[in-house]
């Protein structure tokens, strides 16, 4: 079959496929869901409560619709025992993200989930954030600096209690969509520009993303013996098509044109985080996975080509000369968090 039409069909027949409700016990663990405020994030949250979740932290840029989050989250549960807070974090500004990752060294015990959930698509009015493309920055380098700053903090979570922090970045099907023409640039994300191929820079920010987590995995395996696997399980996950506010930035008539498809495919929001919780539940054999509704699948075929491993490495390269610079010494986190 057409490669095209087969990914057509599995694209269909998947939005129709009803994602199991979670049942993972989280009781005594510690939760941090990023972009909480709304669509998948508050709803995995709202999972993370129904499941007895000691601890766990709404990380919103929003405060307003963050605290709206929480309550409402409180009022459709009223016998939670959680203790849910509502802590700043804007991912277009790596300051913020310094500040987030630093309380939560001081402030939290330990860390077993991390859910890194928020992103924005945004074709129209491009924007600057942190010297990048406003995607670039948000969906990529933040995410990935949460996550390396959040390392030493999940590795010693995973040592103290005997337990398996798990990472899951949230990326989508779109991550096969994107030309990603620029992989052939001597510095890739010097290319991302504001106003150059924006149709797709979404899709291929998602790409990224599986990108970085398939070598952090790698190098977080690397830097243990054999017969001491990462202690701290990364992976990735797509919840499929879902109504939600993701598309608003959008074009008018992108609009129009995702809103009648969500209307006949979309998931609900609630189906969506049910495959990220399924994403964050899927265990060791999941470590720098891409688990898409619920399964581990392979990801799109440039990632899984020759060129895509080379190109994997040298995100990774310049991602991390990047982090540097923000936050000296953060790329050392992968291997010392193993190594304590
Ligand atoms: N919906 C889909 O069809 C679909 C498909 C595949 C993948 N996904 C992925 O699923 C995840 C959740 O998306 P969604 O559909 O639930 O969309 P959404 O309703 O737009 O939620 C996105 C969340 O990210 C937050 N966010 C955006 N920019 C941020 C920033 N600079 N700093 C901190 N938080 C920020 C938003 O906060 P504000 O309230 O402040 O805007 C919001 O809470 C995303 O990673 C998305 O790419 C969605």
């Amino acid at each position: 079959m057409n490669g095209r039409l087969e990914l057509a069909l599995h694209f269909f027949k998947g939005q129709f496929r009803s994602m199991p409700l979670p049942t993972t016990s989280y009781a005594g663990r510690t939760v941090i869901v990023t972009g909480a405020t709304g669509g998948l994030g508050l709803e995995a949250a709202r999972h993370f409560t129904r499941l007895g979740t000691a601890r766990l932290i709404l990380a919103c840029r929003d405060s307003e619709r963050a605290e709206a989050a929480r309550s409402d989250i409180q009022k459709s549960l009223p016998d939670s025992s959680t203790t849910i807070e509502v802590w700043p974090l804007d991912l277009a500004s790596f300051e913020s993200v310094r500040t987030f990752c630093h309380r939560a060294e001081k402030e939290l015990d330990r860390l077993d989930v991390l859910l890194a959930n928020a992103a924005l698509l945004a074709i129209d009015k491009p924007k600057m954030a942190e010297g990048y493309e406003l995607q670039i920055t948000v969906n990529v380098i933040s995410n990935t600096l949460l996550i390396l700053m959040l390392l030493p903090l999940l590795k010693r979570t995973a040592a103290t209690h005997n337990v398996e922090p798990v990472v899951t970045l949230v990326s989508s099907l779109g991550h096969i969509l994107t030309t990603f023409t620029q992989h052939s640039s001597p510095h890739i994300f010097s290319t991302f520009q504001p106003g150059d191929h924006m149709t797709e820079r979404y899709a291929t920010s998602k790409l990224l993303g599986i990108l970085i987590i398939r070598e952090l995995a790698e190098r977080l395996n690397a830097a243990h013996h054999p017969s001491h696997p990462s202690p701290v399980v990364v992976n990735t996950a797509n919840p499929g098509m879902c109504k939600s506010d993701l598309f608003r930035n959008l074009p008018a008539a992108g609009r129009v044109v995702v809103g009648a498809l969500n209307q006949l495919l979309g998931r609900s929001s609630d189906q969506g985080a049910r495959a990220l919780m399924a994403a964050v539940a899927a265990g060791r054999e999941s470590h720098g996975k891409y688990v898409d509704s619920a399964r581990i699948v392979e990801p799109g075929s440039f990632v899984r080509s020759e060129t895509g491993g080379m190109v994997q490495k040298k995100v990774w390269g310049e991602l991390m000369e990047i982090l540097d610079g923000v936050e000296p010494g953060v790329s050392g986190n992968v291997e010392r968090a193993l190594a304590a």
